[in-house]
This record gives structure tokens, C-alpha cells and sequence, in this order.
């Protein structure tokens, strides 16, 4: 059970609101997490009554019940909430807002979450701090951040320059909803709960290491803020190069948050710096066409509504980077990730090397493979490991066998990243939201590729929609043996 707190949620009514948070509070609500003097309002620019909130959150949350929904359920997450409309850039209704905490005496643990666009961000909280919301007194408060935290290096700067005045770093919740998923913490789990891994997580044993984040949806009504971000931005700069940092990070000292962060901060800055005339055989970009997703035809990114005539930004980005540590020197680990692709996958997959000698060319068919060791982030939360056994009869003969454990549990136990997250911040445990020198360590890698492409505006290569991507991206492998892996299944390497 959680501690009694006020959720205020900027930005109530948007997509982010009523596709993850909204659900996710529902289903803390259905499972007793949330104390009982938990309070959550909603913020929004529309003129609604209470009722008229009530409404669309069951609208929203209805579809997205695990277990299906229950009227009783929603009744008592409703009865927490209420919503005040508000302007966020009139200084006045700043006042209304603290006036409205006052008067119905709710908890005085506040938690601002600012699910707004990223320009949104400092004035927002200059105006809560110039408020007097921010001041710790008879309660903490705290300030959850939406991503992306700034454009690049220099606008990341800015914004924490602007926040620096009214919060203090403990304060700041940068949220990374990665970091929240199961198999993303279950990354640690294998890693550092299972004593046969470590000797073998290394440039000895590692030919390389890639990263795999397919979406077969579009852009849809995101527009506006796709369109000046792109791919690299939207998923590589955070969600992707947290899972890299997760995956080569050296063991931290303890799992409590600062031990943790110091060793993703530690490995995102030993990426070896991308030389800006290196760009272009470290990183790949392109953007969808028309095409053909299970079965249905869709428009190119150029025909989606709010959408530049003319815009170069990227639905498809990949990279490789290496990493100039002990442990990795040499090993290419390779980032993609795309929009209106065939399926929804996230997956890790690290290929080991070819033992130093095979022993079994002679008496086999086939030639040998490698191992694999695989980890489903979504829609499977899975982990694999591809090994080579003896078929079974008189001659000697090899085949593919794997140990797969598939892990998703019962619906007691499934949850979105959004409800552990939500809680963490009610807990004040920062371990899986980013510290800002992990911000900034994270635009560093990327910076040079986007300076680069920000400057070639006039062509961008496109994938038929429904495809795996471009072509072109398969340039970035350095072996002609290495390929992208889309499939968690061996059967479809
Ligand atoms: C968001 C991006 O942060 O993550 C979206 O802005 C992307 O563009 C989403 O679709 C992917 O998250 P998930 O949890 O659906 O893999």
C-alpha cells in the first residue's frame, strides 16, 4: 500500500494521460495499491465539469481493463479524482490551483506529473515554484517529467538550467517508462543473479550485441511532436540507449538508486564518440512509404495528417556504437528501431562468438551456429538461449536447441511499466528514473548524428510500410555474417 498523496496530472486530457496513466491508476486501484487518502487531479485546458472527465476516463480505461472492466472498481478510482481546468501559461490560475488544494484539504505529499510537450516543461514549473507548489512544507513535492528532456545537449542544458531554480535534483522524477518494464528490470535479474553469465559477458565471447525496437503502428495523431523529433530522438536517444546501458553496465555496488546510476552513467559516457564525418557509416535513417500492414493498406509518413510537405524526419533510425571500456572494446552493438513496421517487438538478442575451433566440420551437415542468448522484451517477455546439441541417432549430426523460458504470469501478476513507475514516485525511489548526467551522457551519443542530419534536408530514404525497413541500414553491420535478428524464434533467424 502506498503512502496518502495528491497526483496532480498536467496535460490530463491528452493521449499519454488517457492511453497509459489513467489505465494504470485503474489498475493500482483494482489491486488495492493506492492508500486510501491517494488523490488525483486532473488538470486540463478544456472546459469540462467533473462528470464530463468521469466520462471519457471510463471511455479510456474500459478497453485497456486486464481482467476486464468493473464498474465498482472505476467508481472508487473515481471517487479520488476531480478535475480543474486550467490555462498553464496564466499566472493566475496557479492560485486557483493552490487554492483548490487547500480548500479540500488533500494530502499535502504532492507529486506534479507534467504530461505536456517538452517546451511545456521549465515554464511550468517556474510557475508552480513562483506559486509557492514546490516548497516542501508539511509534505514533499515532486515533479514527474515526461520525456524527451530537451532537443539535444545544449537545449537539455537549458531546461535543467531553468529547473535548477525551483527544484532541487531529489525532487526531479525523469521518467523513462523502459525502465518500468518487467523484462527490462529482469535484465539485471539474469545478469547479476546468475553466476554463469558474468565470465561470460564480454569482448572474449560477445561477437556483438543488438537492439531491436519494431512498432507496426504510425505516427497517428502525434504529429505535431514526431515530426520535429523523430525516431532518434523519440526512442534511441532514451528508451534504447537505457536498454544498452542496462545490458553492458558493470555490476553497481547495490540495486539502491544512486549505485545503479553511476554504472548506466559510467557506460553511456565510455561510448566511444561518433566522429561527425564517421555519421554515415555509423547511423541510418529512413521514413515510411505506403505499404501494407496485416493486410490493411496505410499511407505514408508524408500523407499523415500534421505532417511537413516535404519533412526529412526519420520514422526508422539504427546505429552502432562501441563502447571504449575493458569489457567491450571491439564489440559493435547495433541499435534500430522503426515505426509501421510488420509487428510489435522489442528485443535484445547478443550473439556469442564461433568456438576457436569446430571440431564437428567434418562429420556434420550443417554448418555450425552460434549461440544466442535472446531476451523478448514485448509482446513475449522471454528469454532464450540457443545452443548446439547432437541430434539424436548413429552419426554424428548437429541441430539448433534452445532453452526458452517464457515468463509473462497470470493476470494477477502482468502490469504495465506505468503502475510500478506511478508508485515509485509515491515511494520516492528514483532507481528507475534518470538523473540528469544520464540525460545529458545519452544526447552526447547522439548529438553528432543529429547535427549531421538536421543538416541534409533536401532527400531521406524511404521503407515500404509493412516491411522491416530500409535496406540501406544493413550497411552498419561490420561482418557480412552479421544481420538484423527481428524474431525472438530461431526458426525465422
Ligand atoms: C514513447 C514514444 O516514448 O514510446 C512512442 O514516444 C513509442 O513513439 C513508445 O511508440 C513505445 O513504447 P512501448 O511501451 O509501446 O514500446
Amino acid at each position: 500500500m502506498s503512502e496518502a498523496c495528491t497526483y496532480v496530472v498536467f496535460g490530463a486530457t491528452g493521449n499519454l494521460s488517457m492511453t497509459k496513466l489513467m489505465p494504470a491508476f485503474y489498475h493500482l486501484e483494482k489491486h488495492d495499491r493506492l492508500d486510501e487518502a491517494v488523490k488525483i487531479l486532473a488538470i486540463g485546458r478544456r472546459d469540462w465539469h467533473r462528470d464530463e472527465w468521469m466520462q471519457s476516463v471510463k471511455e479510456a480505461v474500459m478497453p485497456k481493463a486486464r481482467g476486464g472492466f468493473t464498474d465498482q472498481v472505476c467508481e472508487r478510482f473515481c471517487g479520488r479524482m476531480d478535475y480543474l481546468q486550467m490555462d498553464i501559461l496564466q499566472t493566475p490560475d496557479y492560485a486557483r490551483l493552490k487554492a483548490f488544494l487547500a480548500d479540500h484539504h488533500w494530502p499535502t505529499n504532492v507529486v506534479f506529473y507534467l504530461s505536456l510537450g517538452p517546451d511545456q516543461f521549465a515554464p511550468t514549473v517556474e510557475q508552480l515554484g513562483e506559486a509557492g507548489l514546490l516548497k516542501e512544507e508539511g509534505g514533499w513535492r515532486r515533479v514527474v517529467l515526461e520525456k524527451p528532456f530537451g532537443f539535444d545537449s545544449q537545449s537539455a542544458k537549458q531546461l535543467q538550467t531553468r529547473l535548477n531554480r525551483y527544484l532541487e535534483e531529489e525532487q526531479t522524477y525523469r521518467i523513462d517508462h523502459y525502465l518500468g518494464k518487467g523484462m527490462v528490470q529482469n535484465l539485471m535479474v539474469f545478469r547479476f543473479a546468475n553466476l554463469m553469465m558474468e565470465p561470460l559477458w564480454n569482448r572474449n565471447y560477445i561477437d556483438h550485441i543488438q537492439i531491436t525496437h519494431a512498432e507496426d503502428k504510425s505516427v497517428g495523431t502525434r504529429a505535431g511532436y514526431y515530426d520535429q523529433s523523430g525516431a532518434m530522438r523519440d526512442m534511441i536517444q532514451s528508451h534504447l540507449l537505457q536498454l544498452l546501458a542496462l545490458v553492458a553496465m558493470e555490476p553497481p555496488a547495490s540495486m539502491e538508486a544512486e549505485a545503479l546510476r553511476n554504472e548506466k552513467v559510467k557506460l553511456l559516457q565510455s561510448v566511444r564518440p561518433i566522429l561527425k564525418q564517421n555519421v554515415h557509416n555509423q547511423a541510418y535513417r529512413a521514413q515510411y512509404a505506403e505499404g501494407v500492414i496485416k493486410g490493411q493498406r496505410v499511407p505514408s509518413y508524408l500523407q499523415e495528417p500534421g505532417v511537413d510537405e516535404g519533412s526529412v524526419t526519420e520514422t526508422y533510425a539504427a546505429i552502432k556504437l562501441y563502447i571504449d571500456n575493458w569489457r567491450w572494446a571491439g564489440v559493435p552493438f547495433y541499435i534500430q528501431t522503426g515505426k509501421n513496421m510488420p509487428s510489435n517487438r522489442t528485443l535484445v538478442a547478443i550473439r556469442f562468438k564461433h568456438p576457436p575451433k569446430q571440431f564437428f566440420r567434418e562429420s556434420q551437415v550443417k554448418k555450425m551456429e552460434p549461440n544466442w542468448i535472446v531476451f523478448g522484451i514485448q509482446p513475449e517477455e522471454s528469454i532464450r538461449l540457443e545452443l548446439t546439441a547432437k541430434e539424436p541417432g548413429l552419426e554424428i549430426r548437429t541441430q539448433q536447441t534452445n532453452l526458452d523460458a517464457t515468463l509473462k504470469g497470470d493476470e494477477n501478476s502482468a502490469y504495465d511499466a506505468y503502475e510500478e513507475l506511478l508508485l515509485d514516485v509515491i515511494k520516492g525511489d528514483r532507481s528507475l528514473f534518470l538523473r540528469y548526467d544520464e540525460v545529458k551522457a545519452a544526447w552526447k551519443v547522439v548529438d553528432p548524428i543529429l547535427q549531421v542530419w538536421s543538416s541534409e534536408t533536401a532527400f531521406i530514404d524511404t521503407y515500404a510500410s509493412g516491411s522491416w525497413g530500409p535496406e540501406g541500414a544493413k550497411k552498419l553491420f561490420d561482418h557480412p555474417e552479421q544481420c538484423w535478428r527481428y524474431h525472438y524464434k530461431p526458426e525465422v533467424l
